[in-house]
């Protein structure tokens, strides 16, 4: 029985770790492929240090680029690695371009794919990512969907009820078994010149907020807005894809403290004390749920709504009135004693669980009728 584990950005190698943890755990055999899509050491190879990682045995080193480039990078890389090594099944998670290339070069060649984190919609088809977990979750025989809501978008889809598994999110076993470590390793909060519960924490990085400038410009101007009416530190670690539109449209947001990309150790720990979490993220809008940071999103929708329901996040969009009476009412007027909607932190075993019987149940079928499967470029 053979697992390739695929992943190419800063949250799939995140809410990976614990499926990662537990197949070592059970010497299992599988490999990590690495597409590239992410490999600035602060949003890769920190990770893989930090949580204790074994090393990808593939690296693509695909880089940045177009979606159709950067895609089509990928898809060809990991047809020739699935080709040479003949996994049983690949695992990939969440919405990026390397699970959809993943998934679209894995099921072309009859291998089994397993979709962690499916069934997420925002119903916005103008966001990359969205369009990717629609083909992913249609390409996938195994469908790990983190709560019934996600499940009964997967069925409504009409998808197998078979195919989907309620498993929870990965994010929440990823920060059940890093919080602890987090708080002992050092105080992030202080060394920035922050008082834990005295300033707000913000990301913004999806395309459709950095990419467009009015847009990006009118976020800037709420978190303005937000800094001046409470009279706190916002404090925002930038990813590059926004630190370069800012240099390319010549931005110079006032009132926010930028800082590069953090390790997730201190990023958890900045989370964990923050009065408010402002974002755009979809990782970051789960944790704020979990380590019960009430969140802002900085976006039209979200494809997390049990965050909403549970009255944990709100959507702000991108006007700065609107930003601004979203925080009052987060920092206001929510107790923070919501139940958390994601799981339990045993999303990685069960995951884990599933592939192994399936995966066995694969070979005895193979066995009974003599299948095989094609080779790259069939
Ligand atoms: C990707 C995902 C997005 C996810 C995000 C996580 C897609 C379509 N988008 O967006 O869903 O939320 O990762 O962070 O897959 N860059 C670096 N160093 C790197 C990687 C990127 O400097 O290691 C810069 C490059 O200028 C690059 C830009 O960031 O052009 C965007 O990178 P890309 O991988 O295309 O998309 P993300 O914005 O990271
Ligand atoms: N994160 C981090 N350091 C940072 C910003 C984010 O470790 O400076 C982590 C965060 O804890 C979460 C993940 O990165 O687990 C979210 O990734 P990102 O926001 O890039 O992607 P998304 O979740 O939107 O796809």
């Amino acid at each position: 029985m053979k697992i390739a584990v695929t992943l190419g950005t800063r949250p799939e190698i995140v809410k990976l770790s614990p499926v990662i943890r537990e197949l070592e755990r059970r010497q299992a055999d599988y490999y990590i492929l690495h597409t590239g899509q992410h490999y600035s050491y602060h949003l890769d190879r920190v990770f893989f240090e930090q949580l204790e990682l074994p090393p990808a045995k593939y690296n693509l080193e695909v880089g940045s680029g177009s979606h159709a480039d950067q895609t089509a990078k990928i898809l060809s890389g990991v047809e020739k690695i699935l080709g040479e090594d003949r996994p049983d099944i690949v695992l990939a998670l969440g919405d990026t371009n390397s699970v959809l290339a993943a998934a679209i070069a894995a099921t072309k060649m009859h291998i089994k794919v397993g979709h962690i984190e499916a069934g997420l919609r925002s119903y916005d088809r103008t966001m990359p990512e969205e369009i990717n977990r629609i083909l992913t979750d249609h390409c996938a025989d195994y469908l790990f969907a983190p709560t019934e809501n996600s499940k009964s978008i997967l069925l409504n889809e009409g998808i197998p009820n078979e195919k989907i598994f309620i498993t929870g999110n990965t994010i929440v076993d990823a920060v059940q078994q890093n919080i602890d470590i987090a708080d002992r390793q050092g105080d992030t909060p202080r060394s920035l010149n922050l008082v834990p519960k005295e300033y707000f924490l913000v990301t913004i990085h999806r395309q459709e907020n950095v990419d467009n400038p009015e847009r990006f410009i009118s976020i800037l101007e709420g978190l303005d807005i937000v800094a001046e009416e409470f009279r706190l530190p916002i404090v925002y670690p930038i990813h590059p894809r926004a630190l370069k539109r800012l240099s390319e449209f010549n931005i110079k947001p006032r009132n926010l403290t930028l800082i590069e990309p953090i390790d997730f150790l201190s990023f958890l720990q900045l989370e964990k004390n923050a009065r408010l979490l402002l974002t755009d993220s979809g990782g970051v809008q789960e944790e704020a749920c979990i380590l019960g940071v009430p969140c802002v999103t900085l976006r039209d929708n979200t494809e997390r709504p049990e965050t909403i329901d549970v009255g944990a996040n709100i959507l702000a969009g991108a006007i700065p009135e609107t930003i601004l009476e979203c925080s009052k009412t987060m920092v206001l007027s929510r107790t923070n004693s919501w139940e958390n909607p994601l799981g339990d932190g045993a999303a990685g075993f069960r995951i884990v669980n599933i592939v192994m019987e399936k995966v066995d149940d694969q070979h005895t079928c193979n066995r009974r009728t003599g299948v095989h499967r094609i080779k790259s470029g069939a």
